[in-house]
């Protein structure tokens, strides 16, 4: 159990396998996106150039999938810990589908974007709405501006959203919680690190094996999500 003082400030980082139990696949494990196929050849800004249309077709993939699932109780546990903590909970996550959204969580900062957003690859008008999914012979949608849309993700190469905003999370946090991610990604992977070299957070890791980035953790609890996050908060 994590005991959150009055005072405490909790930084929370998701990855994919918050979602894992709700049936969306991580990145790396069995099963994982990146061993059915290779990052570089489809979530770079060079794969955008050499084939859109290909892009496309992973992320309209993507969409369908993510619009099937429901969160899970760790997502829940999540939305739970905000509204007894309010804005101390600053919750960042990875992920690119809206399952804590869903599951109720108000503010959510999305790092490496989000799967039901898109944006002009070219001008300045701010990312938007988009369920649409577009698969070969659809033509790709437009800007009014001429260039191609896209999808609204971080692809590798490119850098993560909302950095300046996390950076001060991270500065201010006397919690620090990572939940299913690797911990081989960076920026991410440092976070940890940072938290403890700011206000000298406690740290945590909560998945069902060691991360990558393990000494940079006081404490695991090892398992599932769904199972430990439910238990793991006592708000005092
Ligand atoms: P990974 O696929 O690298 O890691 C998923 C982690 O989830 C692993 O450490 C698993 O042990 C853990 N896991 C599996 N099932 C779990 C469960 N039920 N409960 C808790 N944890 C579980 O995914 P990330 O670390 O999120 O970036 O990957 C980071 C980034 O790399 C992603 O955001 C994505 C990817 O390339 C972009 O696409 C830009």
């Amino acid at each position: 159990m994590i005991e959150i003082a009055p005072t405490d400030r909790v930084f929370i980082l998701t990855g994919a396998g918050i979602s894992a139990e709700s049936g969306l696949p991580t990145f790396r494990g069995e099963g994982g996106i990146w061993r059915q196929r290779r990052a570089e050849e489809i979530a770079t800004p060079g794969a955008w150039k050499r084939d859109p249309h290909f892009v496309w077709e992973f992320y309209s993939m993507r969409r369908r999938k993510a619009s099937e699932v429901k969160p899970n109780p760790g997502h829940a546990a999540l939305a739970a810990l905000e509204a007894a903590i309010g804005d101390r909970l600053f919750l960042c996550t990875q992920n690119v589908d809206n399952l804590h959204e869903n599951a109720g969580s108000r503010n959510v900062i999305h790092m490496h974007g989000e799967l039901f957003k898109s944006r002009c690859e070219s001008c300045a008008q701010p990312p938007f709405d988009d369920a649409q999914t577009y698969e070969p012979p659809a033509t790709l949608p437009r800007c009014p501006c001429g260039a191609l849309i896209r999808p609204h993700i971080c692809w590798f190469g490119e850098v993560p959203f909302h950095m300046d905003r996390v950076r001060r999370g991270l500065g201010e946090c006397t919690v620090f919680i990572a939940v299913g991610t690797s911990g081989v990604v960076e920026p991410a992977a440092s976070f940890a690190a940072h938290a403890r070299a700011g206000a000298q957070a406690r740290t945590f890791y909560v998945g069902p094996e060691e991360p990558a980035n393990r000494s940079s953790f006081d404490q695991l609890f090892l398992g599932k999500s769904g199972e430990i996050l439910p238990k793991l908060f006592r708000a005092l």
